[in-house]
């Protein structure tokens, strides 16, 4: 099968892959680790890898030219929220970093009203803060879908149309793709996506990528990929991207054969897997060539991590005291325990460890809790791979009041709406 390259508007993707937005987890550290490992070699061994730049990434990498090129794959950042970003929340400002060699810059906005969100957009893009923004209206967290964000908000149709449309208009002037990024729809009585899509495509969106599940099934059972076929029949001009369960780089290829898609986008298959973009990489050109690593390798990626998390703790995006180095290792080791389980499932090193490196609080301490483990432990094979990170039932979606009578906005509604943002975290 030949999978051929993605552009996305102006920017050519040399591998069809995208690293999924994820709260919490996709910020420019881990980012930098999965291109890392896309871009080849082992990124925790001295002088692998081919990214260049800054190690720890003090650079917020403001006020470059947009890239046109993007090294193996778009890499996006966890969601920021509009009003937080034109508010200049401290936290949002660090999300939307990115390190000096990034490319492209990939910023993803969540927002629900045109004005906000195109505000947003022309801030980001007049200060030089990135090359991409996707527009999330996948999230199905019921405190969004209450006031009726997130995967809730593609049902209003005019007002879905509005908000891409302002996005892509203040993206324009500079060059900028926007695309967006969806569910099928709130429940499988009202699915969104095909008309989504075609709104996205009309509005100027560069391409549309379906997470193909609905709001109810939130991550439960298997992600549906022949919606992301019925996609690409009605979305003709501009790329589709399938999301949802791919856990591998066979998956990635299956998921291309089997529904026609311009690219895969993946979200928790690399949790604690960073190296699964050398796989992506390797399976999209053909290749059989798979990273196992050792747990020596696994521990040294893991540390890797923390480095880097250390570097954009400790970023001073202007917008207050940047911390201080002993205060952003405590940070940077805080966020490593949620990737503890992850990087270690599958591996032999008992529970006592496993405790152990989820409370680390220094750098010091992870190197004296990992100093006795047998780093030549090999490659576990299947109990390493396969699903991880959210999972769970479906549920009821919690919509406001009369929400699915009409496509359209109507009374209190607008109301609910002014405070959907107010909460927001993922997808
Ligand atoms: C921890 C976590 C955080 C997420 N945060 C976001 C987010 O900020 N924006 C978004 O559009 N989707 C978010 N998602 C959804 C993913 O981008 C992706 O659509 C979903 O996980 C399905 O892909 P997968 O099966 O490859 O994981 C998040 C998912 C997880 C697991």
């Amino acid at each position: 099968m030949d999978v051929v390259p993605l552009r996305i508007g102006p920017i050519d993707v040399a591998t069809p892959v995208v690293l999924a937005p994820m709260a919490g987890i996709t910020n420019r550290a881990f980012r930098r680790l999965c291109r890392e490992w896309a871009l080849g070699g082992h990124p925790a061994a001295p002088g692998a890898g081919q990214c260049t730049g800054a190690d720890a990434g003090q650079d917020p990498g403001r006020g470059r030219r947009p890239g046109l090129a993007a090294d193996a794959g778009v890499f996006v950042s966890e969601m920021v929220t509009s009003r937080a970003l034109l508010e200049r929340n401290e936290e949002s400002l660090r999300l939307i970093t990115h390190d000096p060699d990034e490319h492209p810059r990939s910023v993803q906005l969540y927002g629900v009203d045109p004005d906000i969100v195109g505000s947003a957009v022309r801030m980001l893009l007049a200060e030089g803060r990135a090359d991409h923004v996707d527009l999330n209206f996948g999230c199905p967290v019921p405190k969004v879908t209450r006031k009726g964000g997130g995967s809730a908000l593609p049902w209003k149709s005019g007002l879905f149309a509005r908000v891409v449309g302002s996005a892509v208009r203040a993206a324009e002037p500079h060059g900028v793709p926007v695309t967006v990024k969806m569910r099928k729809g709130i429940d499988a009585d009202h699915l969104t996506y095909l008309d989504a899509g075609r709104i996205a495509e009309a509005e100027g969106a560069a391409a549309v990528a379906l997470h193909a599940r609905t709001a109810a099934d939130y991550y439960s059972g298997t992600a549906d990929w022949s919606a992301v076929a019925r996609l690409k029949e009605v979305v003709t001009t501009v790329p589709v991207l399938g999301n949802g369960d791919v856990w591998s780089a066979d998956d990635a290829v299956r998921m291309v054969a089997e529904t026609g898609c311009d690219g895969v986008v993946v979200g928790r298959g690399c949790l604690g897997r960073p190296w699964l973009f050398a796989d992506l990489v390797a399976g999209m050109a053909g290749r059989p060539e798979r990273v196992r690593p050792s747990l020596g390798e696994v521990l040294a990626t893991m540390r890797r991590h923390v480095v880097l998390l250390v570097g954009y703790y400790a970023t001073d995006v202007g917008a207050g005291e940047a911390a201080g180095p002993a205060l952003a290792e405590q940070r940077a080791c805080r966020d490593i325990r949620k990737h503890v389980a992850w990087y270690l499932k599958g591996y032999v090193v008992g529970h006592e460890v496993r405790a152990r490196l989820a409370l680390v609080s220094s750098l010091a301490e992870f190197d004296e809790v990992v100093a006795g483990l047998d780093v030549a432990q090999p490659y576990p094979g299947s109990p390493a791979e396969g699903q991880r990170g959210r999972g769970g039932a479906s549920r009821r979606v919690t919509l406001p009041d009369g929400w699915l009578d009409s496509r359209e906005i109507e009374g209190s509604q607008a109301v609910d709406l002014a405070y959907a943002e107010l909460p927001a975290s993922g997808g």
